[in-house]
């Protein structure tokens, strides 16, 4: 029997596919959606203080290899939030991702949330958002200070999502662990932006925006790797998984689970169950007994 199932954090996961923050995981019907398709586990859109409507249209532009997208953080707000799961009951892991202006800010957020989450993904990493995300989340002493403050928040584990927008990622991570943080997901998008050449102005309603998909595969797993090697805890794999050759990729360069995001929006839900049937027959075939033992065997 080949096993799927990997556990983070004290945390069990039916398989290592987990849909990204980002795009479609703003209801309780995408999370299930996911679930039923074939997705191990879900991170929540960010969550914040206030409801925020998010940036006017367009906010996506779709490209060769990849989306930009600038939504603009919209979410209902944490008393919205509340409301909005209530009477739902999960029967996967729900990471709930969060953002703040400040260490204060996540706290509050942690503790207000800490009821419906099984785990919290700090959002120190989103690349547009006036005073939130990467501006914080850059330099290391705040990343450093989020964590902290969020750790004595909640019992809940605590996973930091990083930029790499950063000369070097592995020092952002080693702040989070140092903070105490049980795990960082990497990455987030990558700043970016596009222009209509007959409009003459950019596409985007913010101008600027973050870049996801194939395209930054590469870095993704670059980053993934740096932090492999210089971290203890979990690191979570984002950025371009869209088959299952690069969800082994993921995997041999030390990634303990997987997100995926990009890949639901430009093909569809089915993707977690083709990944995850194409990770079970490697595996199989080239006679490992669980994804557990492929962690890493690239870091060697
Ligand atoms: C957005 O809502 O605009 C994207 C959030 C993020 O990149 O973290």
């Amino acid at each position: 029997m080949t096993s799927l199932e990997v556990e983070l954090f004290g945390i069990k996961f039916e398989n290592p596919l987990i849909l990204a923050s980002g795009i479609n995981d703003k209801t309780p019907e995408q999370w299930i959606r996911a679930h039923e398709e074939g997705a191990g586990g879900v991170v929540t859109k960010s969550i914040g203080i206030e409801p925020r409507k998010g940036y006017d249209n367009p906010t996506i532009v779709e490209l060769p290899y990849g989306l930009i997208n600038a939504m603009g953080l919209p979410n209902p707000g944490w008393k919205g939030f509340l409301e909005m799961v209530e009477g739902y009951t999960f029967d996967f892991p729900l990471i709930v991702s969060i953002f703040g202006g400040t260490p204060g800010e996540f706290a509050f957020l942690a503790e207000k949330l800490s009821d419906v989450a099984d785990a919290f993904e700090l959002n120190l990493s989103c690349p547009h958002a006036k005073g939130y995300g990467m501006e914080i989340g850059q330099k290391p002493e705040n990343v450093y200070d989020v964590v902290k403050a969020v750790k004595d928040a909640t019992d809940r584990p605590v996973i930091a999502k990083l930029t790499p927008n950063t000369d070097d990622i592995a020092k952002l991570g080693l702040a989070a662990e140092r903070a105490g943080a049980d795990g960082v997901s990497a990455i987030n998008t990558l700043k970016a932006m596009a222009i209509d050449v007959y409009a003459r102005k950019p596409i985007l309603s913010n101008k600027i925006g973050g870049y996801s998909g194939p395209g930054v595969k590469p870095i993704a797993l670059r980053a993934v790797y740096d932090l492999a090697k210089a971290l203890d805890i979990p690191v979570i794999g984002i950025g371009g998984i869209t088959t299952w050759q690069d969800a082994v990729e993921f995997l041999l360069a030390g990634a303990s689970a997987l997100q995926v995001g990009t890949a639901v929006s430009l093909r569809g839900w089915k993707v977690f169950g083709e990944i995850s049937e194409g990770i079970e027959r490697y595996l199989r075939k080239e006679g490992f007994s669980g994804v557990k033992e492929i962690i890493g065997l690239a870091l060697e």
